[in-house]
């Protein structure tokens, strides 16, 4: 695309969005161009902020006919590379698409625009003391249109599943500018493919989402939280699957480590829980109407006895409770810019892939460290290394081939991004692989929607 050919498109931007809302500066652009990790950046033509699904239509429908990419974007806090532009693709961010349109506390659903935050959408529920079923500690910025575009997973999956479960309707617009609307909402409905699903995880690749219809859940009236120090992960996989099991209104189960449980107090100023240092710590939390406290004390009373454990049932003390867990991304990401490797284990292997992983960094690089933590009772933890150079995909390359050789899955819920799309082969077949090219090639022939994600070259 030739210097001209941009600047015409950037003025059909414009007239479908106004000339405010097409962002070219530099300095703007900034905020557009790097992720939250800051390992991945690039330069965007510009960023178009429509306001509408006719707009957005319009926006799709130029940049298809002029040949250049889009890379959708919500809140930017995607951890694989997705949300920001390679070179010189128009981001189209979705943020004021920010209306809730339509709430209903008795059908327990929302319907909102793709740019409405987890917070505000949650913010609105709570009056009627309801709630998104995704909770992640990115609420404020991540999008519902980001989390149903990553089938966001988080802190309540145990409870609640994924995002996927969340999506009772959803718009999109197509690459070419048609729009698929699903959002009728009807619970049984077998007419075809399921394309709203499809979309649900597709990562800004097949088309951009507008608008979403969510389910709601119960904010329960009761919650408590315990941390446990304990000396083994298969103690802690212990714990994690006694809960599963047997703990009434299990709402939580984490997973984190000493390193981990250091930086976060160090970097974010906290003092530790205990006197004693243990190798590793879970959190669980169970929430419900009835006797949630006595239920969870009895459960570490019988079934998860652990040398070291602090108990909250107010919100308060819950919430300082959390801040060991929730904050380690942040607290990661005041010591280097982290390779982040998101993966899932069955849960008889994670004892062994934890046991493995600290020389399998050390042999690539004396210095490099890794900060483990995750959602212990999905098998999901959540690999961060630092010490490596954002470019150097050694450590990638060994981490993600350990995982595929114990029977997990590169990617358990941040997705695939550009920073996973290498090594899909390692948990894909080439005959899924080839599907999902092919799914690509016929709803986006030209190839413009967030090129470069998921789909190996
Ligand atoms: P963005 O980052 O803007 O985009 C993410 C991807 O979705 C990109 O590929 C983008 O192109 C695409 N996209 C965004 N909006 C749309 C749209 N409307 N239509 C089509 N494609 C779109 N993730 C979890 O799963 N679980 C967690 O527990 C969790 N915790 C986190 C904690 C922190 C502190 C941070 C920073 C991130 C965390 N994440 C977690 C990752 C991130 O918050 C989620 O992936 C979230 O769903 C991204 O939403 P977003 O609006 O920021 O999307
Ligand atoms: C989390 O569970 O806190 C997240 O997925 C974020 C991260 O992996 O850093
Ligand atoms: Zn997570």
């Amino acid at each position: 695309v030739s210097a001209r050919e941009n600047r015409d498109l950037i003025g059909r931007l414009q007239q479908i969005v106004g000339g405010e809302h097409v962002l070219t500066s530099r300095d703007i652009l900034g905020s557009y161009e790097t992720d939250w990790t800051r390992r991945f950046s690039g330069s965007a033509l510009a960023a178009v902020r429509p306001a509408s699904t006719a707009e957005v239509a319009a926006v799709l429908a130029a940049c298809n006919e002029a040949g250049v990419a889009v890379v959708p974007q919500g809140g930017n806090t995607g951890l694989v590379g997705g949300s920001v532009p390679r070179a010189g693709e128009v981001v189209l961010s979705t943020r004021r698409l920010a209306q809730v349109e339509s709430f209903d506390p008795v059908a327990r659903e929302l319907t909102a625009g793709a740019g409405v935050t987890a917070a505000q959408a949650n913010a609105l529920a709570a009056a009627h003391g309801l709630q998104l079923g995704v909770d992640l500690a990115s609420r404020d910025s991540a999008t519902v249109g980001g989390m149903a575009a990553t089938n966001a997973g988080g802190i309540h999956v145990v409870r609640h599943g994924m995002m996927r479960s969340q999506v009772i309707g959803l718009e999109a617009v197509l690459a070419n500018g048609g729009v698929v609307d699903r959002m009728f909402g009807v619970v049984r409905d077998n007419t075809g493919y399921d394309l709203a699903n499809l979309l649900v995880g597709s990562e800004g690749t097949l088309g951009v989402i507008t608008r979403v219809r969510l389910r709601l859940v119960a904010v329960e009236r009761r919650r408590a939280v315990a941390l446990l120090g304990l000396d083994s992960v298969e103690e802690a996989i212990g714990v994690a699957l006694a809960a599963r099991n047997g703990l009434p209104g299990l709402n939580a189960a984490e997973i984190f480590f000493a390193p981990g449980m250091e930086l976060v107090c160090s970097a974010m100023g906290l003092t530790p829980p205990f006197e004693k240092r243990f190798p590793v710590y879970v959190l669980i939390e169970a929430a419900g109407a009835g006797e949630v406290a006595e239920g969870l004390a009895a459960f570490l009373e019988g079934s998860a006895r652990a040398a070291a454990s602090a108990f909250a049932t107010d919100a308060r003390d819950c919430a300082r409770l959390w801040a060991y867990r929730e904050r380690h991304t942040e607290a990661i990401n005041t010591a280097g810019v982290p390779h982040k490797l998101d993966i899932a284990l069955p849960l008889g292997r994670m004892a062994e892939f934890v046991r493995e992983v600290g020389p399998v960094v050390r042999s690539l690089d004396p210095g490099g460290r890794e900060i483990l933590f995750g959602h212990v009772a999905d098998g999901n933890l959540h690999v961060n290394l630092l010490g490596f150079e954002p470019d150097d995909e050694r450590p990638d390359d060994a981490i993600l081939r350990m995982v595929a050789g114990l029977g997990g899955s590169i990617s358990a819920e941040h997705g695939v991004g550009v920073a996973k799309r290498q090594w899909l082969h390692l948990t894909r077949s080439a005959a899924d692989i080839a599907a999902m090219a092919a799914i690509k090639r016929a709803l986006d022939p030209r190839g413009i929607l967030n090129p470069g994600v998921i789909i190996p070259a």
